[in-house]
């Protein structure tokens, strides 16, 4: 086992937090995962380092898990069914798709991290989730090192949730995803508004699949700050989901406040809109700061720790709630 001593994390988050891993290991197998927990188990998992905030050095064994791999299990002249290791990146998994006329993520473009993360916290973006393409989950007990699957049910997937934040939280390792995608008669989504101006702007009636990932990609460039540039981790706070009786009285003082409906007695309110009113959009504080096109996104300009993040995340969720009484939770893991 080649395990390495006292590397710099800083490229395997895209945060860009440079603490130190104390022992490190990146494996490309799930057999070579197994064997390593024959011998350890209490280790730090780090994969895409897309949803995360270090804000200190790892003491534990820190694995890195880089298992590649993409297989057609199944199709027919509609359907093909799909395993993908976890450690391919999840944009240039979807971009493959779109190449193959592979339908069903073409909306969940450009997000950064892995493949084997995709299902913790239900990507989602733009109207579509990843739940709706996923069939199953594969990963390793961390216990037994026993392989273990989860059917999209058994995952309880909801929205940036799954068992994997709740109950089996900590318990596996997830080692490849499962998916079933469209071959033809593709169900598009360009519902969400800024897909549909982007498409009228470049005069594209009928879409494809690379019309709407191109759409996507080109929105997300022009509001979300690109990781290898400046270090991010997308939305660092969920949208927050409130009784609809919190949310007229909310409305009768801040008119325009802004909402997506979700059931009969509760409703969301965009995050990014309740940092904007609260007077940190674009604010910086040393090198940590809150991105200026995009207010949900916290960033990190050049050298700022974990702590320094962490710090004005709180910042931000106590000015939020003494002006609005609504609690921000927040989206990206602390790692503390
Ligand atoms: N808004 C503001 N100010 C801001 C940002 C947003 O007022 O600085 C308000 C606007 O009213 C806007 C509304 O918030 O209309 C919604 O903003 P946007 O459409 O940008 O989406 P979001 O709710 O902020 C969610 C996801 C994103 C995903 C987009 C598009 C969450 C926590 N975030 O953001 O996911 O890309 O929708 O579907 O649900 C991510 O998870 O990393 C991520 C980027």
């Amino acid at each position: 086992m080649n395990i390495k001593e006292n590397i710099s994390l800083e490229t395997y988050n895209t945060f860009g937090i440079a603490v130190n891993a104390k022992r490190f290991i990146s494996v490309d197998s799930v057999y070579q995962l197994q064997q390593l927990l024959k011998i350890e188990r209490d280790v730090f998992l780090i994969s895409g380092g897309s949803n995360m905030l270090l804000t200190k050095d790892i003491e534990k064994l820190v694995v890195h898990i880089n298992i590649k791999g993409i297989s057609i299990d199944n199709e027919t002249s509609d359907v093909v069914y799909l395993t993908v290791n976890s450690g391919e990146n999840w944009h240039e998994f979807v971009q493959w798709c779109i190449s193959e006329n592979y339908g069903g993520i073409e909306n969940l473009s450009l997000i950064p991290g892995n493949v084997g993360t995709c299902p913790i916290q239900n990507i989602g973006a733009y109207g579509v989730e990843v739940k709706d393409t996923i069939t199953k989950v594969e990963g390793l007990a961390i216990k037994t090192g026993k392989l273990v699957h989860f059917s999209n049910e058994q995952c309880k997937f909801g929205y940036r949730n799954s068992i994997f934040k709740n109950e089996a939280k900590g318990k596996y390792i997830l080692t490849s995803v499962s998916f079933r995608l469209t071959k033809r008669n593709h169900t598009l989504n360009t519902s969400y508004g800024a897909i549909e101006t982007e498409l009228i702007s470049n005069k594209i009636t009928h879409p494809t699949l690379k019309n709407i990932s191109d759409a996507v990609i080109s929105i997300r460039k022009s509001k979300l700050p690109d990781p290898t540039k400046i270090g991010n981790s997308g939305s660092f706070f969920k949208n927050p989901v409130i009784p609809i009786s919190q949310f007229l009285l909310l409305q009768k003082e801040f008119p325009t406040i802004p909402s997506y409906p979700v059931s009969d007695t509760e409703i969301k309110i965009p995050a990014g809109w309740l940092v904007e009113q609260s007077g940190f959009k674009g604010k910086r504080f040393g090198d940590a700061g809150v991105h200026k096109r995009q207010a949900l996104v916290l960033v990190n300009y050049n050298h700022a720790s974990g702590k320094e993040i962490y710090e004005l995340a709180k910042k931000i969720q106590k000015t939020v709630k003494s002006k609005f009484r609504v609690s921000l939770e927040i989206e990206v893991n602390i790692i503390d």
